[in-house]
């Protein structure tokens, strides 16, 4: 007896259906009144009472099997025609389809886009450099003194000491490489990703974007760079735009000026934005210092030139009303498909 339990243990746990018939079928095969394993519980009432036990275990032990084996068949055939079905709705080709999920550009390279745009209509180039950067290129050619803050470990990332390789902390860097690279006249904006070591929060980022700008020609003044500076403002934000230029300091520019312009949201008249100031800082600008032209071979006799700079995430607030800056880095898709429509 123990050798037929055995042999229909082996063929439950051979059996294979893909069909709910061929199980149960299999199911009255063997646990229907006159099937295979109802019948053993019948000889086993006269097995001698010593063997009992284990053959009663045996026969029970088959039994579980067999009902487990045929419910989860059941249940496998089930799930995979309820699929079937609902595959099987797809392919009708009447029901309207879904809709392609077409992504959006970052609103950062959107408005540099722009940016960029306004000013290579009126003659700028584009010029990119490396963001690891040499002490030269980033500080030192332009006029950073030896024990400027700036240089500081808390401002600057580090890559090396002794020569100093930094992440480049803004793309002023860039202008040096044209400078040293190219003669006057020189019109060009550098766009680029910068790097300063601060503290993570809604206002500031250790990751920032720049677009800053440089001309250099002879007789370049600064009646020229403020004409360009109100230039740009009306083309980006609007015809009733107005700048104005606060006195300012960088080692790199003299006379410096900070660049304001009139709050895009109250139009002036005041509001939380411009924390009822009608003005909104928007970059630094000034006449490039001469030292810093002959640090770069450009005689200062002969040639001027001015530089501006604005941090791209600023200007983006302003567009946007993004009002918390590390939106702009956690690429979250409910922040980003808002620009879906935006170019
Ligand atoms: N390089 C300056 C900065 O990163 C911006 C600037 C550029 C200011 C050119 C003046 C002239 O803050």
């Amino acid at each position: 007896m123990e050798d037929k339990i055995n042999q229909l243990l082996h063929e439950v746990e051979n059996f294979r259906a893909d069909a709910l018939e061929n199980v149960e079928e299999f199911r009255i095969k063997m646990l229907s009144k006159k099937g295979h394993i109802s019948e053993l519980f019948n000889d086993f009432k006269s097995l001698p009472v010593e063997q009992k036990k284990l053959v009663g275990q045996k026969l029970n032990q088959l039994k579980n099997f067999t009902q487990e084996k045929i419910n989860h068949l059941k249940q496998t055939i089930e799930e995979k025609s309820s699929q079937q079905k609902t595959s099987e709705n797809y392919s009708d080709l009447s029901l309207p389809v879904d809709f392609n999920h077409i992504g959006s550009r970052h609103p950062i390279s959107i408005v540099r886009n722009q940016i960029n745009s306004i000013f290579e209509k009126i003659g700028f180039v584009i010029s990119e450099g490396p963001e690891i950067e040499d002490d030269w290129h980033n500080f030192s050619a332009l006029n950073f003194a030896q024990d400027h803050p700036a240089r500081d470990m808390q401002d600057t990332f580090f890559v090396e000491k002794d020569p100093d390789i930094a992440l480049r902390t803004h793309t002023s860097s860039v202008q040096v490489r044209v400078m040293n690279n190219q003669k006057p006249p020189i019109r060009t904006i550098s766009p680029g990703r910068v790097f300063r070591n601060e503290a993570i929060s809604a206002r500031a980022h250790c990751i920032f974007h720049q677009v800053e700008g440089l001309y250099i020609d002879k007789d370049v003044s600064f009646a020229d760079l403020k004409h360009v500076l109100n230039h740009f403002a009306h083309e980006f934000f609007g015809p009733d735009a107005r700048i104005r230029l606060r006195p300012s300091y960088f080692p790199f520019t003299e006379p410096s000026a900070e660049v304001d312009v009139s709050c895009p949201f109250c139009k002036g008249d005041g509001c939380n934005i411009c924390k009822y100031s009608g003005w909104v800082e928007i970059m630094g600008c000034g006449m490039v210092d001469p030292n810093v032209l002959e640090n770069c071979n450009i005689d200062s006799q002969i040639y001027s030139g001015y530089a501006f700079g604005m941090g791209i995430e600023r200007i983006t607030m302003l567009k946007y009303l993004v009002n918390d800056l590390r939106l702009y880095f956690e690429n979250d898709v409910r922040f980003l498909k808002q620009f879906a429509n935006a170019f």
